[in-house]
């Protein structure tokens, strides 16, 4: 049925016979002669009927947009004044010698050939519509091409791709499990891996050494732009590479893609210890595009009569800090006033602000309601520690450590984008020396999972000040988005049983969830670690899309449903019957 793509005709000489088939991208018909614009996934092609032709100009009188044909035809030049720069193949055209419809179309629920505002739900409802447009075909093929360079680079690396199991036992990953009722054992369930990372370790401990898959991890978590309840991980293990080793190959690997893909060189990504990026960035995934950095300021106001600033400055647990924005003295009160209700959204209560008309004059040279609370010198001292120039606002975050971190660190990102600071260009980096645990309500969780090594390699050390001790986990960071995470693993017993402790998984509860690797650690498992991207996020950034649904084919809403196949859907009772499960939810309640 077809001797070329569309869009490889650019190669074809003139006067070559060539057959294509696609759909009808758009047609003009100019009386005594039309021209049709016929699509495939490599690219559209123009068909010109002549107008001796009178058969085919029949059959493109019945053509309506997204027909379905096959053409056959000579390759022509376009004279030099019909040439279309702004098409790949916009040189040359097909003159058609023979034209079959092959399926008629009813009119596209979306437009294909034109970039019209749709809603999202739309898109997904028609999503095989959607798909036909070009540039999500172009999003799909590079998807494509990026998980191929990715096979072959850990290919030639010596990795094994090896299957896991989807219908497992819950994976510790933090999020809530997809459930699935087993029928033949009443009551009991099944858990969608929200990743491989106990069976990549358990094919570690079978001596597989280095294994990859490229495999759907299943989250029930809230949904946002670069999170998908069902996503793709590019999951990695390995035994015998320490966090250096580890590293320095998924550097090589992503600085590879991007240079074969993009032609983009990444460069040496840079380190940067957790701690340094939340003080300074409010974030564990900094973007370093933004040159806008979090300034502490709270020795300078600890004795200040303004109570909002003073309380958190002296308590242990608050931070006042600060976000010079350059140029922002033009910001006008309601830009401020929503400034401060996105600050909010973070916990913050309030966003005092100093507007900087002259440096080094005090209360004098700036513009603030908060200005009458502070001296000369106090006001000298913020200018110059946060680098402000006149012409600036000062932005100040003054509540717990984590308040403080959180709201300024997400707008000094909001600012950036409003105001257009933020960098064109590539900002890779890992973060490291995540803690290995968390407070939360007095409760410690594990920052990364609870296989992770801790830098601490005594247990009786490691038990003695859990708070205090490092992690041995990296997250590669790419423009502010946690592309990947990963960590060397415990490989010995004593540490394993010293963590669940401190996470407070009794005994009990640690053999019923994960006894199988608790046992493996008997049976000579070599010192070993990983490391998982997300395929989805990955790809989202090298195509410029602002949301992983734009580079997954069929996603899912972000309440987590499907507009295409409507699902999550009910079932018939006899189903439910059969798997022992009763619902609570009454039939008209749904
Ligand atoms: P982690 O939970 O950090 O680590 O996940 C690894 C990477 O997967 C991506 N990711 C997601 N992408 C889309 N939608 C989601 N809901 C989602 N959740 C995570 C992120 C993240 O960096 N087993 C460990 C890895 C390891 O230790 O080797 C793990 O899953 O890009
Ligand atoms: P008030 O005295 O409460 O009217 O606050 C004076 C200024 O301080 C206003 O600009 C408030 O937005 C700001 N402010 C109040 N609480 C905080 C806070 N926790 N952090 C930063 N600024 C605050």
């Amino acid at each position: 049925m077809r001797s070329h793509y569309c869009g490889d005709l650019v190669s074809v000489s003139e006067g070559e016979s060539v057959k294509i088939a696609g759909w009808i991208h758009q047609q003009r018909d100019l009386g005594g002669l039309a021209f049709l614009q016929v699509r495939d996934r490599s690219g559209i092609i123009q068909v010109a009927i002549d107008p001796d032709q009178e058969e085919l100009l029949a059959i493109a009188k019945k053509l309506r947009n997204e027909f379905v044909v096959s053409v056959e035809g000579q390759i022509r030049n376009r004279p030099q004044d019909m040439i279309n720069k702004d098409m790949a193949t916009g040189a040359i055209e097909v003159v058609a010698s023979a034209i079959q419809i092959l399926n008629a179309s009813a009119p596209p629920a979306i437009l294909v050939n034109e970039h019209e505002e749709v809603s999202e739900e739309l898109r997904l409802k028609y999503r095989y519509l959607d798909l036909r447009r070009p540039e999500m075909q172009q999003k799909l093929l590079f998807r494509n091409k990026v998980a191929k360079k990715l096979r072959d680079f850990l290919e030639s690396e010596h990795f094994v791709d090896i299957e896991t199991p989807i219908l497992t036992k819950a994976t510790p990953e933090g999020a809530r499990d997809y459930l699935v009722p087993s029928r033949t054992h009443k009551g009991s369930f099944f858990a969608l891996p929200q990743s491989p990372q106990l069976f990549k370790q358990l094919l570690m401990m079978s001596g597989f050494d280095r294994y990859y898959q490229i495999v759907r991890c299943f989250r029930d978590e809230d949904l946002r732009a670069d999170r998908q309840p069902e996503f793709t991980q590019l999951d990695i293990e390995t035994s015998f590479m320490d966090e250096e080793g580890i590293m320095g190959m998924m550097e090589k690997m992503i600085r590879n893609l991007f240079l074969e893909c993009l032609d983009v060189d990444l460069g040496d990504f840079p380190r940067m210890p957790y701690s340094e990026a939340m003080q300074k960035y409010g974030s564990d995934k900094p973007d370093l595009r933004v040159a806008i950095e979090l300034v502490d300021v709270a020795d300078l106001l600890k004795d200040v009569e303004f109570k909002v600033f003073a309380g958190p400055a002296n308590d242990p647990k608050g931070r006042v800090a600060v976000i010079c924005v350059p140029g922002g003295a033009e910001l006008s009160r309601k830009q401020i006033d929503g400034y401060g209700e996105y600050a909010g959204r973070y916990g913050a209560k309030g966003l005092a602000w100093i507007k900087v008309n002259e440096t080094g004059k005090g209360v004098e040279g700036v513009q603030s309601p908060i200005a009458k609370f502070l001296n000369d010198e106090i006001i000298n001292s913020i200018i110059e520690r946060a680098e402000a120039n006149a012409g600036d606002i000062l932005l100040f975050g003054a509540d717990s450590y984590k308040v403080v971190t959180d709201a300024l660190g997400a707008l000094r990102l909001k600012v950036a984008e409003d105001r257009g600071l933020v960098e064109d260009c590539w900002k890779p980096l890992w973060v490291v020396d995540f803690p290995m645990f968390e407070e939360e309500d007095g409760q410690l969780h594990a920052l990364h999972h609870p296989f992770t090594a801790p830098q601490e390699n005594d247990a009786e050390k490691l038990r003695a000040a859990p708070t205090e001790t490092l992690s041995r986990a990296y997250d590669m960071v790419l423009n502010g988005c946690e592309v990947g995470g990963g960590s060397v693993r415990i490989h010995n017993q004593d540490i394993q049983s010293a963590v669940f402790d401190i996470l407070g998984i009794e005994k009990q509860e640690a053999e019923e969830k994960f006894g199988f690797l608790l046992e493996a650690l008997k049976y000579g498992c070599p010192p070993h670690g990983g490391i998982a991207f997300g395929l989805d996020r990955l790809v989202m950034l090298m195509v410029g899309a602002s949301s992983i649904r734009d580079v997954i084919a069929f996603p899912k809403t972000t309440t987590a449903s499907c507009p295409l196949t409507s699902a999550p859907s009910r079932v018939s009772d006899k189903q439910l019957e059969e798997l022992h499960i009763a619902s609570t939810v009454k039939k008209d309640e749904a």
